[in-house]
């Protein structure tokens, strides 16, 4: 199914098949234990530097989440659909609700040694986002910069280019709501806490 670039959720909407594949049931069984211990927080500076601070590389969460993300890479049931080749591609794992606290797992595979700019879009609700590297060079852009192995959270109505740069990663993404707008554009003022 052929993405919307105007539809104001995430795309695309169909789940993995969890009957079909049990390592995508321990991707949200990890998913939830995450989920528990951060839905009170909100997407931004702050809880991006406390997730880097606390749920960084040898966090046994932050690892199994890369570790059950690359398996389901490599069954197939991540970041299965192409975007731009295979070089951008991306899929969903769940839909929001009450199992995710009402949070969209998505997973989005990029693979380039340029810097390399996928979909604009805005997080109207913000976004945290597990940084899985494929390649331990690789980094994700985010509001803050470029982030290695660790997390980027950019706030409620922050905007941007998905980038990455010296290699392949994933970007294993929950959203409040599934909530997302392709219709943002580049020079929109950002708000004030990104
Ligand atoms: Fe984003």
């Amino acid at each position: 199914m052929e993405p919307s670039p105007t539809k104001n959720v995430d795309v695309p909407s169909v789940e993995v098949d969890f009957q079909r594949y049990p390592t995508s049931q321990k991707l949200l069984k990890r998913c939830q234990d995450f989920f528990s211990e951060v839905e009170n927080l909100t997407p931004g500076k702050d809880l991006e530097a406390y997730l880097n601070e606390n749920y960084g590389p040898g966090n046994p969460i932050y690892e199994d989440l890369c570790a059950l993300t690359i398996e389901g890479l490599k069954e197939g049931w991540v970041a299965n659909i192409e975007l731009d080749g295979p070089k951008y591609r991306r899929s969903k794992v769940a839909v929001p609700k009450e199992e995710t606290s009402f949070l969209s797992i998505t997973t989005v595979y990029m693979d380039s040694q340029e810097e390399y700019s996928g979909q604009y879009h805005k997080h109207p609700y913000g976004e945290i986002n597990c940084v899985v590297q494929i390649d331990k060079t690789a980094e994700l852009k985010g509001m803050q910069g470029w982030q290695g192995a660790g997390w980027t959270s950019p706030g409620p109505g922050t905007h941007h280019y998905p980038q990455v740069r010296n290699g392949a990663l994933i970007a294993l993404f929950f959203l409040p709501a599934g909530r997302i707008s392709y219709t943002a554009k580049p020079g929109d003022a950002q708000p004030i806490a990104v």
